[in-house]
């Protein structure tokens, strides 16, 4: 019999290099969903990837004097290592700069314009490049972007349209007919009311003052519009229109596109009507999720400086708390389909909660026990009392987490879970092992007790696996059971007696909340430090007065001793500047060795504020210039100075 398919996707990301924690949501509830359609047996295909044309990226790419593609390509190695650290098990990234989607929105292009849905018309209205929309004057909300509320510039040019107006009554239909279509509901009455019910413009779908993107195929002058070019990549990464599309006849209709709140009308109007133009059939689903706010707003990009004390950075969370505690948060704290306030504290109070104490201890306590008691797993014996209760909400479990799943609610799923590890914690409270080991006559119902707890812990381990990505399969191997283990094994009765236990450390240790939350804050300002410091690079445009440089000191001196410092990027030199040794921390270990370092000839500025890092206290800064390939070269003077010797 064939599998059943399922084929999910996330957005595609703009290249922003300013990941944060709210970037991770989409992605990280989309591989839970993959995870478990997978370990259902279904034939999953899961998507995401970058949307790297479009007017910002000329921009940014312009502003820093590189290609868009030298511009790019870093941010998308970030991105693609972030999607590592959080085990996101994508089948493809797709780039919208990859050749093969570049040549089917060229055949998209070219088949709407043949059967007519693509016209020239002069073009007038306002774009906001950070949304990359357009909108009417009578759109505009005081003369700003209606979504963001940031500037527009009002653009004028003959350009190409896609014949959106004609779609309209189709799309109310769509939502009328599949109320599934489009999902929370919530998202439907926003659609209706703000732009269906007054009928759709006419969408200006190419651009000729913006070159970075795929040029049109009937007209060289211009390129299409990014948010045509990043919609298609739902199906030309799957071969739509190429010569091998055998993916696409499997996969399309995508099952869901899990979608930001904020692009719901692109999701649920454009691209549904370009799939109509094209005679295509619809996506089944578009779920628009809530956003992570950080004091009612948005967490974003540009928001981010605002933001005090909270760690957003998703590689400093991974790094700090691991996969499994971010992955968790991300999945079970935010009501599903709502916004969630994001913080320090709550981020840390539900790890410890959830994972640390509940999970956690049930593991160490049910492991402890048996291994004080047993030789390996006990024999599962009669049960009695209690026993009936737990072992029915574990075997019952299943069907709760796949009803909640099918709803795509992910803390729903995870509640079923947790309910099931309480119930266990409250099962030794009442069975009181540590009492019946006290008892040789009991020895049989110890031996009981125990084998339901390892049982039930075995089940959620289970459970678990398609939302954290390492200690289910940690548990389940300590408990000699295997890694691989699929939905297949829930029944109760599946652990042998006799198995091998083997005691793992604490799986989710315990934080020290208080202090947690203080070391977090100093951590936050110092990367607050030096991303002020990446901002004044880009606009060193601004001119200065000779006052104003006439401010820094700055010597000639000889690295006499240098060593780098674990786990960071920097070196540690000593500097002679002439009768005086200074201690300098530099950002240079990528580009030098501290053995290259000692004996070079540097300028050093001297009359910085002296600063910790690391717990070293830097006096100066060593003064390095960049090559276009990034690489650091450290200055030095052209003649022999003496160590000491001012720059003037
Ligand atoms: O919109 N909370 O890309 P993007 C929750 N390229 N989710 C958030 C979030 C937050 N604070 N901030 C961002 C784009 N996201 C387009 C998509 S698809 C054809 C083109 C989510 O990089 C956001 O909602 O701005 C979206 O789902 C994803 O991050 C990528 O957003
Ligand atoms: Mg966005």
């Amino acid at each position: 019999m064939k599998n059943k398919k399922y084929y999910i996707t996330t957005p595609i990301y703009y290249p922003s290099g300013n990941w944060h924690i709210g970037h991770c949501y989409t992605t990280v509830i989309c591989d839970a969903l993959a995870r478990f359609h997978k370990m259902l047996g279904e034939d999953v295909f899961f998507l995401t990837g970058t949307d790297e044309h479009g007017q910002k990226i000329e921009k940014e790419a312009k502003k820093r004097g590189v290609t868009p593609i030298q511009f790019i390509d870093p941010l998308v190695a970030e991105l693609k290592d972030m999607w590592r650290l959080l085990d996101i098990s994508y089948d493809r990234f797709i780039r919208t700069t990859d050749k093969d989607h570049e040549e089917c929105v060229k055949k998209i292009y070219q088949k709407l314009y043949d059967s007519g849905d693509i016209y020239k018309a002069e073009y007038s209205g306002y774009y906001c490049t950070p949304c990359e929309s357009m909108w009417t004057e009578a759109q505009l909300v005081g003369g700003k972007c209606p979504d963001c509320g940031r500037e527009v510039t009002l653009q004028k040019e003959e350009s190409y349209f896609f014949r959106l107006s004609k779609y309209a009554p189709k799309i109310l239909k769509l939502y009328k007919d599949n109320p599934e279509f489009l999902q929370p509901k919530s998202r439907v009455n926003e659609m209706v009311n703000n732009f269906l019910e007054a009928g759709l413009q006419d969408l200006c779908v190419s651009r000729t003052t913006v070159k970075w993107g795929v040029q049109l195929p009937f007209d060289k002058n211009h390129y299409a519009y990014v948010w045509i070019d990043a919609l298609s990549n739902y199906i030309s990464a799957l071969g739509y229109l190429s010569e091998d599309d055998s993916l696409y006849k499997k996969y399309w209709p995508a099952d869901l596109h899990m979608i930001g709140k904020e692009i719901v009308r692109f999701h649920a109007i454009i691209w549904p009507a370009i799939l109509m133009a094209l005679g295509e059939p619809v996506p089944k689903q578009v779920y628009g999720h809530g956003w992570l706010l950080i004091g009612g707003d948005k967490l974003s990009k540009s928001k981010q400086d605002a933001v005090k004390c909270e760690l957003t950075d998703p590689y400093e969370l991974v790094k700090r708390y691991g996969t499994d505690a971010v992955r968790y948060f991300l999945l079970r704290e935010i009501p599903f389909g709502s916004d969630g306030e994001y913080t320090n504290e709550r981020f840390l109070n539900r790890i410890n909660a959830d994972l640390a104490n509940d999970l956690g201890n049930l593991v160490s306590r049910t492991q402890a026990m048996i291994l004080q008691n047993f030789d390996g797993v006990p024999p599962r014996g009669k049960a009695e009392g209690v026993d009936g209760e737990l072992i029915a909400m574990a075997e019952g479990l299943f069907g709760k987490v796949k009803d909640a799943v099918e709803r795509l609610n992910a803390p729903d799923a995870l509640s079923e879970i947790f309910a099931v590890i309480s119930r266990a914690n409250k099962y030794i409270d009442e069975t009181t092992p540590w009492i019946l080991a006290k008892d040789p006559g009991k020895k049989q119902r110890l031996g009981a007790v125990l084998y339901n707890l390892a049982e039930t812990v075995r089940i959620c381990a289970v459970m678990l696996k398609p939302f954290l990505t390492k200690a289910p399969a940690l548990i389940l191997k300590s408990f000699s059971c295997d890694e691989n283990a699929g939905f297949e094994s829930l029944k109760f009765g599946v652990l042998k007696e006799g198995a091998k236990i083997e005691k793992l450390p604490p799986v989710f240790p315990r934080v020290d909340v208080k202090k947690e939350l203080a070391e977090v804050e100093k951590l936050v300002a110092s990367l607050k430090k030096t991303e002020t410091k990446t901002e004044m690079e880009e606009n060193k445009k601004e001119l200065i007065t000779i006052d104003d440089f006439a401010k820094v000191e700055m010597r000639v001196g000889t690295v006499t001793a240098c060593e780098p410092v674990k786990k960071s990027r920097l070196l540690h030199e000593t500097v002679s500047i002439g009768g005086k040794n200074l201690s300098v921390l530099s950002g240079i270990a990528e580009h030098y060795t501290a053995e290259e370092m000692v004996g070079k000839r540097v300028i050093v500025v001297t009359n910085l504020p002296p600063r910790e890092m690391k717990g070293i206290l830097s006096e100066g800064m060593i003064i390095c210039a960049q090559g276009p390939d990034g690489k650091l070269s450290v200055v030095a003077p052209e003649k022999d100075l003496p160590d000491g010797s001012l720059l003037s």
